[in-house]
């Protein structure tokens, strides 16, 4: 079992160079199937889901080389509409090949995603919307048997109304609809900026997605898709774990590639406690002298503060002066961290989905453990300050979500390193 050993006190600075985005590259990458031929990825992460997804494009038909941050992707011969359960277990975007089976073949028959460490994970959104375009849903011995009846049902004009703004569930009907015959319209959809690269990605390779008075029309193409080569943007989530990665560690640092509008809910929040961050010519300059004022936050989906950097402002917040509250509306569960936090001296209170934390002056070193990829992460964050030794174990967790995270942070002055 893998760990990462942190000795605390070292300043972030410097510049690092922000890696592709996890949550948008696993959705073009399925989308894949719905363009026969061969696709160019670039700044694709080196990340475990990232393979996973690779098994799963093999596993329907596509062929897929993964070379230096490139996936050559050929979906010219698609002939495979399962998914077995141990791939989808691995990974619960997994779930997202159902979209695009269904729009290349007319039919999927993937395992149903299970839950995972921060909450059940429904998916009663994506299955709803699969309906209403006319896709017959069966269930059986855990799996999910998707088949486009009557397809003329997709070529009329279909209206999904989400009750949840769900992120999977809206790139799962944008996969199924995109070559519907008829236009869809998905109204409460998610605009994560991995939602619009996806949209971007589509009409790029054929696809009229337009998001017009907050409802995402897709506009009716009636024919496959064609292939092409793309350049997925940087990760928003990874530039504000290194946002506050710098803000706990006194620091500063530029993030390449970073872009303004998409950290726009954290850079307030960071301003707000009287951190710097300013825009430059090829990203974002975060510094600050030490001490932050405490805030609160909720989570909302985008353009709301997203529940990905939830945990690591927890870390930050654990030091801040004064009090703040967390809100966690997305999950259930998702203070997994908290328990380890407080074991590393910090003062917080949960109370069902809210966590009040009382700033404290140091954190201590201690022996953690990682149970989700932005849980795990804000442990190390907390490592990076804290008085004397920390080891984190379980860093699987991590490495589903960032490239070489302690590489990045070693080239920034922290003193990391991963063991077994
Ligand atoms: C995506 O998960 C992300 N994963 C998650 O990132 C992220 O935390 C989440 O969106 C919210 O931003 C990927 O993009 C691969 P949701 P997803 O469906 O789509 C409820 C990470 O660390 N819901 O937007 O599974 C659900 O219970 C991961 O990179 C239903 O009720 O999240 C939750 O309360 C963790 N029914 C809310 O919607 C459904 O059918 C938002 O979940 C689907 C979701």
């Amino acid at each position: 079992m893998k760990k990462f050993v942190i000795e605390g006190g070292h300043r972030l600075e410097g510049e690092v160079k922000i890696s592709g985005s996890k949550n948008a590259c696993l959705p073009i990458m399925a989308a894949t199937l719905l363009a026969p031929g061969k696709h160019l990825l670039h700044g694709v992460p080196k990340l475990g889901d990232v393979y996973t997804m690779i098994k799963i494009l093999r596993v329907t038909g596509a062929s897929v080389e993964f070379k230096d941050h490139t996936l050559i992707i050929d979906t010219g011969e698609i002939n495979n509409p399962k998914v077995p359960y141990e791939l989808v277990s691995k990974m619960r975007a997994s779930f997202l090949i159902t979209g695009a089976l269904l729009g290349r073949l007319g039919e999927a028959y993937v395992a149903r995603p299970g839950g995972c460490a921060i909450g059940p994970r429904p998916i009663d959104e994506h299955l709803h919307g699969f309906e209403m375009l006319g896709i017959e849903i069966k269930e059986e011995h855990g799996y999910i048997n998707a088949q486009m009846g009557n397809r003329q049902l997709a070529q009329n004009n279909v209206e999904i109304h989400l009750n949840e703004q769900s992120v999977t569930a809206t790139e799962n009907i944008l996969l199924a609809s995109a070559t519907a015959k008829g236009e869809t319209h998905i109204i409460n959809g998610a605009r994560e900026p991995h939602i619009i690269e996806l949209i971007n990605f589509l009409n790029l390779a054929g696809a009229e997605i337009e998001i017009k008075d907050d409802i995402i029309v897709v506009h009716k193409t009636g024919d496959s898709l064609h292939p092409l080569e793309y350049e997925i943007s940087a990760d928003y989530i990874e530039v504000g774990t290194f946002m506050i990665g710098t803000t706990i560690t006194s620091g500063d640092v530029s993030l390449i590639g970073a872009k303004w509008e998409d950290s726009r809910a954290l850079i307030t929040k960071l301003q707000e406690m009287g951190v710097e961050v300013e825009k430059t010519n090829n990203g974002i300059r975060v510094k600050t002298n030490g001490s932050y004022n405490s805030c609160s936050i909720k989570t909302a989906p985008y353009p709301g503060f997203p529940t990905d950097l939830q945990p690591q402002l927890t870390s930050l917040l654990a030091l801040a002066d004064g009090t703040s509250v967390v809100t966690e509306t997305m999950f259930e569960q998702r203070f997994n961290h908290i328990p380890e936090l407080i074991r590393m001296g910090a003062q917080v209170e949960v109370d069902g989905r809210s966590a009040v934390i009382n700033g404290v002056q140091k954190l201590s070193g201690a022996q953690v453990m990682a149970s989700d990829i932005r849980g795990g992460v804000a442990l190390v964050l907390a490592g990076l300050v804290a008085k004397g030794r920390t080891e984190v174990s379980r860093i699987y967790h991590i490495d589903r979500g960032y490239e070489e995270l302690e590489v990045k942070l070693e080239t920034l002055g922290a003193e990391i390193n991963r063991e077994s």
